[in-house]
């Protein structure tokens, strides 16, 4: 493996940019890979036979198309499928989960609140890092369903998006939560929107920022950190339409954006 290979990142769409952005921002050297799976998303609902396959399959590719380090920047698919990776895979992923721990030990009310797709929450590795860092503490769970297809859609201002989010916030600040946890890597493009509905006293937590930083941590222990000065080369594939892809990415000479069958 050489430190000029790329990190690889895939999500079930478009949402991992969000762990892209950091990622990119704290290592602006790093060439990166980033596969939406689109066409599949949303990987929320869908058994945990079907996550494992679809991780797999995009691992697979990334892995075709040199990755020297795989990102799952997807919580449902990290808490349904990652310790298969990492048992089938001889290279280091990185995953995201949903942050119930700094929250449970932050929060003064003793109620935070969980926004996730239910295959995240009802995988047993939720179970576990909710029994062991949140189990004096009431946490409110709630499942984000149709979220992510309206994020998908670039539905980001529309009223559809805004009742759903009235309706799975009202269950939250009913239970007096100060910290929101958002536990799926397409939800931090809605902070804008929470903020505007949440409390002032609610703290919203992700973990975007803590994978960019495990992500550098692994690097340097397998000393891939990339040490070249040349400009990078930043890759976004989708195997759907990359209108949303784009936009979510904004102007920026260095990335590209093609659709890509996988
Ligand atoms: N970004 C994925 C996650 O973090 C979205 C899941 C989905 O496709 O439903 O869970």
């Amino acid at each position: 493996m050489k430190s000029a290979q790329p990190i690889g990142i895939f999500d079930s769409g478009v949402g991992g940019t969000s762990i892209w952005k950091e990622i990119h921002q704290l290592m602006p050297m790093e060439n990166t890979i980033y596969l939406a799976d689109s066409k599949f998303a949303p990987y929320g609902n869908k058994p945990r036979e079907d996550i494992v396959r679809l991780s797999i399959k995009n691992t697979e590719k990334l892995i075709d198309m040199g990755a020297k380090i795989i990102v799952v920047a997807c919580n449902t698919a990290t808490t349904n499928a990652i310790s298969i990776l990492r048992a089938n895979y001889d290279l280091p992923f990185v995953g995201i989960e949903p942050a119930i721990k700094p929250a449970a030990l932050k929060s003064k009310t003793g109620r935070i609140g969980i926004l996730a797709t239910r295959g995240t929450l009802s995988s047993a590795l939720f179970s576990q890092t909710s029994e062991a860092f949140a189990s004096d503490i009431k946490v409110v769970e709630v499942v984000g369903e149709g979220l992510v297809p309206l994020i998908e859609n670039g539905q980001l201002d529309s009223s559809e998006l805004h009742t759903l989010l009235i309706k799975y916030l009202d269950q939250m600040i009913e239970a007096k939560i100060d910290y929101l946890v958002l536990g799926c890597s397409h939800y931090p493009y809605l902070i804008p929107k929470l903020r505007e509905m949440l409390p002032k006293n609610v703290t919203i937590i992700d973990s975007g920022a803590a994978v960019a930083r495990q992500t550098k941590n692994l690097l340097q222990k397998h000393n891939l950190l990339n040490t070249e000065t040349s400009t990078p080369s930043l890759e976004f594939y989708s195997n759907s339409e990359t209108t949303i892809l784009k936009s979510l990415l904004g102007d920026h000479s260095e990335i590209t954006v093609d659709r890509l069958d996988f």
